[in-house]
């Protein structure tokens, strides 16, 4: 599945993608995290952007199924926000729109009938998530946060300089 299509959310974006490994979440953990810092997110928005994440990523991990090889992680910063883009081509997730005819359009979280610890973390430390899951097409789960720049943010430069 891809994560194309949407509609840009920041002026950053990069993508880190990683094995279906469990080392890859302390990975993800160490890479994400020191460049949410370098580009001025402050420690407190690091923290719950990486737990969110961190559940996401593990969910890959235990639920992706057979066909995942790896999985992406597309972080986006702009103005207002941060938004972290999961992206996994593994089998979906039963009970959401995956068991539906016809795909479905992109779910909030809160709807999934099955849902469990991990996506309500998620919920709880970022402020907009939802799970985008179709047969055969992997699933998306997206995080966005809210972010206030401290004027000498490096992001703030770097939006000025472009
Ligand atoms: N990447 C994914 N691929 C397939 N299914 C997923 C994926 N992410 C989430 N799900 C589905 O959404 C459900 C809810 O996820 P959630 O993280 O809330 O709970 P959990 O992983 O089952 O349990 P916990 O996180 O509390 O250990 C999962 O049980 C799974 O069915
Ligand atoms: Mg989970």
């Amino acid at each position: 599945m891809t994560t194309g299509g949407k509609k840009s959310f920041g002026e950053v974006k990069f993508c880190l993608v990683f094995p279906c490994e469990t080392l890859s979440v302390p990975v993800m953990r160490r890479v994400l995290g020191d460049t949410l810092r370098r580009l001025g997110v402050d420690e407190e928005s690091v923290y719950d952007i990486l737990l969110a994440a961190t559940e996401a990523c593990t969910n890959v991990l235990r639920h992706g199924g057979g066909p995942v090889n790896g999985y992406a992680v597309v972080t986006s910063l702009g103005a207002v926000g941060c938004q972290v883009e999961v992206a996994d081509e593994g089998t979906g997730a039963a009970g959401s729109p995956r068991g539906a005819a016809a795909p479905g359009p992109e779910l909030p979280a809160a709807q999934l009938p099955e849902s469990g610890r991990g996506l309500a973390v998620m919920r709880a430390f970022v402020d907009n998530v939802t799970l985008d899951s179709r047969p055969g097409r992997g699933t998306v789960v997206t995080m966005r946060k809210h972010i206030s720049w401290p004027a000498d943010a490096p992001l703030r430069r770097y939006r000025a300089a472009s």
